[in-house]
């Protein structure tokens, strides 16, 4: 039934439909919320733990949902949505989902380029218990994967490290990085934008006076002058050149389409973090080389093929070893299982501290 009041009109016919259940309501945590709760969550253990348990098959992890289009700016633009679970031993655990959008035109309105939320769902009923801020727990998660697989790839000890792309994930990346790699002495940033590379540099320079942050104009240059180069752009076309790749380093392609298809089928070793999902994906390079059959997605075959994954490494059931001559590249794809460990974790946090805001549903 329709009423009308006072010219406009009205759905009555809802009112009073439904049952009256409990009330229900949902902790909403915006991005100061996530910073406070994070303080007192070790974020590289519960990364690692999750990997153990992805490792182990403790958890469940879906397919991507992948939306893509082109906006009015003519930028691209995204969301992905990524489902998954962590399942502990005994008890209930975390279950959520991330949804992270971007568009390469928002830093030009002041943006930071990708955001979105985190969600987390209670084991017993499957509702949604929290939102919150993704921006920053994404950039620490990926984060805390480099830092992982540097160290399980051999690279702790690192003197000299170059970061092409000087965005927001490398601002967190840089952040973990030089708080886990203590003799790290030389920090080389590339960004095409070399204004925003510069003001990163000095702001880091005052931070770390310990440390010399220097500015290259190309990523060839970035890359000769470090023992770890991580990619943190947003290309899309493979631009970096084999013979770039300074002997014996380890590049991290988090941004996983800076490097070249030699690039890829030349590493030595070639670790990730899930090779169910970087085949699934084509629209990825490494996916693509699987697809084509130039890389296998499992050693003991002639062509080149990915050595192990994080997992595998972390388990010790391989051990990386870094090379004298040849190189080493980790593809880290990005598992929603990892936010979803991280979403629990700030929610454990906020739930004993009282943080946030309740948002009443029903
Ligand atoms: N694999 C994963 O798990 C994972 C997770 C999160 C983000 N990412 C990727 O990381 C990348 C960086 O994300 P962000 O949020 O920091 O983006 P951002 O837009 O904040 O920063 C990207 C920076 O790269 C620079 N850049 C672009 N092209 C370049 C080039 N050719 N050479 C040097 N610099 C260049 C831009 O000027 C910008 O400063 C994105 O591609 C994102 O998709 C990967």
């Amino acid at each position: 039934m329709t009423g009308s009041t006072g010219g406009t009109m009205e759905n009555l016919w809802l009112a009073d439909v439904l049952a009256r259940p409990a009330p229900e309501s949902v902790r909403f945590l915006g991005r100061a919320e996530v910073v406070e709760c994070l303080a007192k969550v070790d974020v590289v253990a519960a990364v690692k733990d999750a990997l153990m348990s992805h490792h182990l098959g403790r958890t469940i992890l879906p397919s991507e949902a992948y939306l893509s289009w082109t906006n009015r700016h003519g930028a691209y633009s995204r969301s992905i949505g990524m489902p998954g679970a962590v399942l502990a031993d005994g008890a209930e655990g975390a279950y959520g989902m991330k949804i992270i959008n971007a568009s390469v035109s928002n830093p030009e309105f002041g943006l930071e380029r990708a955001g979105g939320l985190g969600l987390c769902f209670d084991a017993r009923t499957a509702r949604v218990t929290a939102v919150m801020e993704v921006g920053v727990l994404s950039a620490v998660r990926t984060a805390a994967v480099t830092a992982i697989a540097v160290e399980a790839a051999g690279y702790q000890a690192i003197r000299s490290l170059a970061v092409v792309g000087c965005g927001t994930q490398a601002r967190v990346h840089l952040a973990l990085l030089i708080a886990r790699c203590p003799e790290l002495s030389r920090v080389v940033l590339c960004d095409v934008r070399r204004t925003v590379a510069q003001s990163l540099a000095g702001e880091l320079a005052s931070r770390h006076p310990g440390i010399s942050f220097t500015v290259a104009a190309t990523p060839a240059e970035a890359m000769a002058e470090a023992e770890t180069t991580v990619f943190l752009t947003t290309v899309a076309d493979g631009y970096v050149q084999p013979d770039w790749v300074r002997p014996g380093s380890l590049l991290v392609n988090v941004s996983l389409g800076d490097l070249t298809d030699e690039v890829l089928t030349g590493a030595s070793a070639l670790f990730v973090d899930d090779v169910q999902l970087i085949v699934e994906n084509p629209r990825r390079p490494l996916g693509r080389l699987i697809g084509e059959g130039r890389i296998a997605a499992k050693t003991g075959t002639d062509r080149p093929s990915i050595t192990a994954t994080l997992g595998e490494l972390l388990a010790g059931e391989t051990v990386a070893q870094r090379p004298d001559t040849g190189y080493v590249v980790v593809n880290p794809f990005g598992l929603g299982i990892l936010d979803v460990a991280l979403f629990g974790a700030v929610l454990r946090q906020a739930d004993d501290a009282d943080i946030g805001q309740a948002l009443e549903l029903v």
